[in-house]
């Protein structure tokens, strides 16, 4: 692949409202809350990093500065760690180490997802891009990135569109998008898609492939998003964008999570819970208390 052709811009929108996780969110970004360490977005930062994406647009909003000002340098705090003998400390500041260029452009009111990545147009021009929701983390237990063999998948495949997606429980089908899947292709680990569906009921969903967090895109997706009717709610819905790609004749291809990766969106309180203590029970320095006291809580429960 050509140097022009390379994936080398993410987009992450972190506009939305956070209205679940009231009052937690009331003057804060839920993308900065914390699970286990570090902050959500940090994670998703560093896995777009991880996948060699140096150019990185937040799609931002009110209340959201927090998410700046983590992403930028302080060299008062570097000289007070420096100073103060705090050496070890410096370490956690790495990220910032990156020689990654973080970009921002307010969607002043969420009018949806779709919404939020059509304002990117200008910052991707003609190239294909990533989009990573701010509000949830990809963990592989094996330290394989996710988001390569997306990359991969998308470039063998030639797609206007690569969509993550998770096997969810005929229960949850209502809380996602769900996508119809084609033949499986020939990595066995993804599929073509051939319809989306957003919160279907039990009855309608056509898999329990639930979109996950992760898409890349050509630039034919902002004729889409342009070309996409609001919802019952005034919502620009990018399921609603995708399957538009799909009438136009584009190619929209599915990569599955596998055992061991996992999709963490935290988003409301119960799987923010479930993320926070999944990420504080594999802590390399608390981890193994951290169990040790679930352990002896569970015996109350
Ligand atoms: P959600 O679908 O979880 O929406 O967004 P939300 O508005 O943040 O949450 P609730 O429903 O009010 O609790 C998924 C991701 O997309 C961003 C959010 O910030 C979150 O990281 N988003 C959503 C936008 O940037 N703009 C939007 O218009 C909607």
């Amino acid at each position: 692949m050509s140097k022009e052709h390379e994936i080398r811009k993410a987009v992450v929108p972190v506009a939305g409202w956070g209205t679940r996780l009231l009052p937690a969110t009331k003057s804060q970004p839920k993308e900065m809350l914390p699970v286990g360490r570090k902050p959500a977005v940090q994670y998703v930062v560093e896995e777009l990093q991880d996948a060699g994406l140096h150019q990185i647009l937040f799609i931002t909003g009110r209340k959201k500065s927090a998410i700046e000002d983590h992403f930028d340098s302080d060299p008062e705090l570097t000289k007070l760690l420096v100073t103060g003998g705090g050496y070890a400390l410096l370490d956690e500041l790495k990220y910032l180490e990156a020689g990654t260029h973080f970009f921002y452009i307010r969607q002043s009111i969420p009018k949806g997802l779709a919404d939020a990545v059509h304002l990117a147009e200008d910052f991707v021009g003609s190239e294909d891009f990533v989009v990573a929701l701010g509000d949830s983390i990809i963990k592989s237990s094996d330290g394989n990135c996710f988001l390569r063999e997306m990359v991969a998948s998308h470039r063998e495949h030639g797609s206007a569109c690569t969509i993550a997606v998770e096997e969810v429980a005929l229960e949850d089908v209502h809380r996602y998008g769900i996508v119809k899947p084609g033949p499986l292709d020939s990595s066995d680990y993804g599929f073509e898609v051939e319809d989306l569906v957003e919160k279907p009921s039990r009855e309608a969903a056509p898999s329990t492939w639930a979109i996950a967090a992760r898409y890349i895109f050509s630039p034919d997706i902002f004729e889409a998003i342009r070309r996409t009717y609001p919802d019952s709610s005034g919502e620009l819905q990018l399921t609603d964008s995708i399957r538009l790609l799909l009438q136009m004749g584009k190619k929209v291809c599915a990569v599955r999570l596998r055992q061991g990766q996992r999709r963490y969106d935290i988003g409301n309180f119960e799987s923010y819970f479930k993320a926070f203590i999944d990420f504080a029970v594999s802590d390399e320095k608390y981890g193994y208390l951290i169990r040790q006291y679930l352990k002896r809580k569970s015996n109350e429960f």
